[in-house]
């Protein structure tokens, strides 16, 4: 098992590339968190303790701070560290530049970018104290290329790889690796709702000619997360068909 006893606290771990995490995480022997806004969390929770495996659900928003650092306490006292923080949680609202309001820059900001910064602040003070920890956030091909009708989430997502080489830079001496997991088109429920000729176009660009299932993200984060990885750290694996090929 690659994450014997970690304790891993992952963001919208609910359903999606979460939900793969969470139950790859906990079949790899992590006590898995899953922090969300769904109820169904409970439900992925629970699947994983039928199978065997250590998780729970609080229900809490990333951009809450004061659930986040309460949340972060009691896991800390009941299961004695914070080993693994997955920066998952995201939303998309999108619109063309022109069109984009206010309110759409202000949600994806404050979910997909002030919500890493919270929870990698908080958890960093318990993984400082244990000179232990591995931090890894979700980021995007269009943080790094861009994409029609995404300004918010692209300058969002484009945001955790800059945080997170600074944390890089700020945690290593504490025995901290902070990492970017940047996926591709993956099948989700955030991309179900998008017409399927959309999809096929969208294949075409991907030289592997098909999109991601959820597990073929989580794979990256588990490397990332165990120890296998302990020298990398400031990076960003972008796991995509190869469509950004750098
Ligand atoms: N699916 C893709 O093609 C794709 C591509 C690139 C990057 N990503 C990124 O990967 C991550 C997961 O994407 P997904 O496709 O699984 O999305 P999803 O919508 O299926 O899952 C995201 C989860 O985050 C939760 N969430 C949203 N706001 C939250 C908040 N404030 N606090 C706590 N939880 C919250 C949602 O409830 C949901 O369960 C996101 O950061 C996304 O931007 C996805």
């Amino acid at each position: 098992m690659r994450l014997k006893d970690k304790v891993a606290v992952v963001t919208g771990g609910a359903r999606g590339i979460g939900q793969a995490v969470s139950e790859l995480f906990a079949k790899e022997g992590a006590k898995v968190v899953i922090w969300d806004l769904l109820d169904v969390g409970s439900e992925t929770a629970q699947n994983i303790i039928d199978s065997g495996g250590v998780a729970e659900f609080s229900k809490i928003s990333v951009t809450n701070r004061n659930a986040v650092r309460s949340d972060l306490a009691r896991i800390n006292e009941k299961y004695g560290s914070i080993d693994i923080l997955i920066n998952n949680a995201g939303i998309t609202r999108d619109k063309s530049l022109s069109k984009m309001t206010d309110e759409e820059w202000d949600l994806v900001i404050d979910v997909n970018l002030k919500g890493v910064f919270i929870c990698t602040q908080e958890a960093s003070h318990y993984m400082k104290s244990q000179s232990y920890g591995r931090i890894v956030s979700a980021s995007s091909t269009t943080g790094v290329f861009g994409n029609f009708g995404q300004t918010n989430y692209a300058a969002s997502k484009a945001g955790v790889i800059g945080m997170t080489k600074t944390w890089a830079i700020e945690l290593g001496k504490y025995g901290i690796t902070c990492n970017v997991i940047a996926p591709g088109f993956t099948l989700t429920d955030m991309t179900a709702a998008m017409p399927p000729e959309v999809i096929e176009a969208g294949k075409k660009l991907i030289p592997m000619r098909t999109v991601a299932d959820p597990i073929d993200i989580a794979y990256g984060y588990l490397y990332l997360a165990s120890d296998e990885a302990r020298f990398v750290t400031g990076v960003t694996i972008a796991i995509d068909g190869g469509v950004t090929r750098r």
